[in-house]
């Protein structure tokens, strides 16, 4: 018999995964994934970089790199983050295998078995899924339109350490959410801060829709507001440039940092020395604001037909949020109506959405989706959508009828 180690014991394959196998049939209009759209990859600038870097570069481009990175790597994001208020240096930042890896490893530098780490309700699944392998106490903490109800996780933080878990991490996505599409307060933001010093933890920042704005004024950075040295940064390429590349970075304290790169030795040995050279290449010689304009442009209308088209073919009963960027929007239904449930319905009517219960670390949140205009044509978008507003308002019908009888 295989005896697995105990922290395998409460592993889940991710309920999204599974079902996107469900979505690929050609005549379903998916917007289940969570992928950026392949349209916008700079192609051409990456097939010359690689052929450059492989032909005349191959030291760099196809040998062991270091542990924590490359330099230039590191350099550039530096300069870059500074643009972002973000004070620091090369050694405060360690590039890693997508900010996924990131969140993997951090679980593993803080996370001892009943700790408490502080998410919102609802989060992205692929943080809860890192941090679950290390058995922590993830604390739900309700999500507002404005950020994390803070008065809440004030009197969360102290519940868990008087029920004897540590309170270590607060994990949070503060621009254009995964899966809400919320961005958060300014006032939320420093008021986070303070809790974080007050109480003694670590925010980990996760940004990787920060630069996907389509409407409205950039909020400043969590971490550019620190003055304690609380907060950690995760950084991706993965929605600005190309998630294949597996190119994120871990931005810290360094000690956090120097503790990170022991551990990841042990894990990895090095990124990929290759797709470091490209995203250095993509930092140093590509038109940064002209590429971010080009991206924010072709999501920008997609996100407004969808909005748009939700107005148009949602029965009254559903709410959505109404994202400023991003690749989501978060659609709630009346209590009582079950997504999951409801996704055989939707896939009959050959349209699909990823149901909200996986974002939610209590279990709740049953009559939530999530739905990405990413992938889909603004043509798909109107028909999906209006597929999608039959399909709740039949199960709202078979709800009330249900009840009656
Ligand atoms: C909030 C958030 N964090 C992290 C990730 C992981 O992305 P990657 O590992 O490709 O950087 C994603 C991917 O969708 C995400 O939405």
């Amino acid at each position: 018999m295989l005896r697995f180690a105990e922290r395998t014991k409460g592993a889940k394959r991710s309920a999204i995964r599974e079902l996107l196998k469900y979505t690929e049939q050609p005549e379903v209009i998916s917007f289940a994934g969570g992928l950026p759209d392949p349209a916008a990859f700079p192609l051409d600038f990456l097939a010359n970089v690689a052929q450059e870097e492989i032909l005349h570069n191959a030291v760099k481009s196809l040998q062991y790199t270091t542990t924590e990175g490359k330099r230039p790597l590191r350099q550039s994001l530096a300069q870059w983050l500074l643009e972002e208020g973000i004070k620091t240096t090369m050694d405060q930042i360690v590039i890693t295998a997508g900010s996924q890896q990131g969140l993997d490893l951090l679980g593993r530098v803080f996370l001892n078995e009943g700790d408490a780490v502080f998410v919102s309700l609802p989060t992205y699944l692929g943080a809860l899924q890192a941090f679950r392998a290390y058995q922590p106490t993830l604390v739900g903490i309700p999500l507002e339109e404005d950020g994390m109800d803070l008065d809440f996780l004030r009197r969360a933080i102290r519940e868990a350490r008087r029920a004897g878990h540590d309170p270590k991490l607060i994990y949070v996505v503060p621009d254009f959410q995964n899966p809400t599409g919320i961005t958060w307060s300014r006032e939320k933001r420093e008021e986070l801060l303070e809790i974080a010093e007050e109480e003694d933890l670590l925010v980990v920042e996760d940004i990787p829709y920060r630069w996907l704005r389509y409407e409205g004024e950039h909020l400043p950075t969590i971490a550019s507001l620190d003055r304690y040295g609380r907060v950690i940064v995760l950084l991706t390429f993965s929605k600005i440039l190309a998630p294949g590349l597996r190119i994120g970075a871990l931005v810290g304290p360094e000690e956090v940092v120097n503790m990170v790169v022991t551990l990841k030795q042990g894990a990895d040995l090095c990124g990929p020395s290759l797709t470091q050279r490209l995203a250095v290449r993509f930092l140093t010689d590509y038109n940064l604001k002209e590429h971010f304009a080009r991206l924010c442009q072709h999501y920008r209308g997609k996100l407004a037909a969808m909005l748009d088209a939700l107005a148009r073919h949602m029965p009254e009963e559903a709410t959505w949020t109404k994202p400023e960027g991003g690749l989501f929007v978060w659609v709630k239904l009346p209590d009582g109506v079950d997504t999951t449930k409801m996704l055989e319905r939707a896939l009959a009517h050959k349209v699909a959405y990823v149901p909200g219960q996986p974002f939610f670390a209590d279990g709740s949140g049953q009559n939530t989706m999530r739905l990405s205009f990413a992938l889909a044509t603004l043509e798909q978008i109107e028909e999906g959508i209006r597929r999608l507003g039959a399909v709740v308002k039949e199960e709202i019908a078979a709800l009330s009828l249900a009840k009656q009888g």
